[in-house]
């Protein structure tokens, strides 16, 4: 239970899916204490992870006479989480906050680590405004994951695909090999720990990203540039969104690209990069390449995104100098290597592996 008292007022943060889906669990296992705590519910998605939103999250702080005692609670996936932690750390300098993810995405990677903000630029750059600001508590409730549609599911297993790869063959063969329909037994919630434990120890040694941490880029480079595209390409009026996913048969029509998506294709396509540069293993590439497939689909890009996807990687935050692309590759499972600069021509060839697929 959460002990509450010493914060003046407590306030709520969430969107309206999770508002929806998990009000009633927050408030029967964690909170206790109904409708004590003024609410803010934002719209839901990525597309909501803006300037604007954290001016909302500001101005219901003031209008409700937030002082530096008060506690915002994020209640939701990495978008709210990302969100709240940057709106509370920088709300009269800084008040403390709560993190309790509901995605699994956001239980195994966003709610921990200290890294908040939101999209920001033009083109849209990801994450491209934000600090580092702790949580005060992160709350794992597992009874969340009973609503999360199956998309969101494989989204946060992208992320927990991508520490196993960090870690060792063997956590990755144990995840590679799991049914993915079984994500409320014991053994899931193992794996869940598990995934968490290994963030947690990296961030641990490097809270500020200098060294160690930026190990937990793998996949992302190439990843955060489709996101990025996907969301440009949102905001066109023909484009709609379509995944296919094994866990459901039917095709799911999506305001936004789910996170994880984009990064199990950067993880293939990193993977490929690693190959090519480190002497990844080409068997290990083909069978991240397959798993992708069977369970998430073809990347959403074909040839004539390249550029675009290149322009992006080249604005990447991750890049030191101007122009040049960094990447973590892996020189085995288990053993990543940060900070490698990738040519544009070594990045269009990733890409065309996997267009291939
Ligand atoms: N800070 C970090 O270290 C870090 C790490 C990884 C990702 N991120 C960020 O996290 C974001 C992605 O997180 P996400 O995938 O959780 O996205 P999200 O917060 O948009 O959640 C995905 C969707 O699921 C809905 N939802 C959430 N919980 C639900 C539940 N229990 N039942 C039903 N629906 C539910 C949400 O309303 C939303 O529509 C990205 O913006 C990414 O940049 C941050
Ligand atoms: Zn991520």
């Amino acid at each position: 239970m959460l002990d509450l008292s010493k914060y003046d007022r407590v306030f709520l943060l969430t969107d309206e899916q999770v508002a929806a889906s998990c009000l009633p669990v927050f408030y029967s296992t964690i909170m206790h204490q109904p409708c004590m705590a003024d609410q803010l519910i934002l719209p839901s998605g990525e597309q909501h992870k803006t300037l604007a939103s954290v001016q909302r999250i500001w101005d219901f702080l003031l209008e409700n006479h937030a002082t530096r005692s008060s506690l915002l609670i994020n209640l939701g996936g990495g978008v709210i989480c990302d969100l709240g932690g940057f709106a509370a750390a920088t709300y009269m300098r800084g008040i403390a906050f709560i993190n309790v993810p509901t995605t699994l995405l956001a239980m195994v990677d966003a709610a921990a680590g200290g890294k908040t903000g939101f999209d920001y630029g033009s083109p849209l750059i990801k994450n491209s405004i934000g600090l580092f600001a702790e949580p005060v508590a992160t709350i794992y409730e597992p009874a969340f994951l009973a609503t999360l549609p199956p998309e969101q599911l494989l989204s946060g297993y992208a992320e927990m695909i991508k520490h196993a790869a960090l870690q060792s063959p063997q956590a990755l063969a144990e995840l590679l090999n799991h049914d993915l329909r079984d994500h409320s037994s014991q053994v899931f919630g193992e794996l869940i720990n598990r995934s968490v434990a290994f963030k947690q120890s990296i961030v641990e040694q490097d809270l500020h990203d200098h060294g160690l941490r930026q190990i937990l880029n793998f996949g992302h480079t190439v990843g955060h540039a489709i996101e990025a595209l996907m969301l440009e390409k949102s905001k066109l009026p023909t484009f709609n969104f379509q995944l296919s996913t094994t866990l459901n048969s039917q095709l799911s029509t999506l305001n936004s690209f789910p996170h994880g998506y984009c990064v199990m294709y950067g993880i293939v396509a990193e993977a490929y990069l690693s190959h090519l540069i480190c002497g990844l293993p080409a068997e290990v590439v083909s069978t991240l390449s397959r798993f992708m497939l069977e369970n998430y689909g073809a990347a959403p890009i074909t040839c004539s995104d390249y550029d675009a996807l290149l322009a992006l990687m080249q604005h990447d935050k991750k890049n030191k100098e101007q122009g040049t692309i960094v990447c973590t590759l892996l020189r085995s499972i288990g053993q990543p290597l940060v900070g490698q600069t990738v040519t544009p021509a070594q990045l269009r060839e990733a890409l065309e592996y996997l267009c291939s697929l």
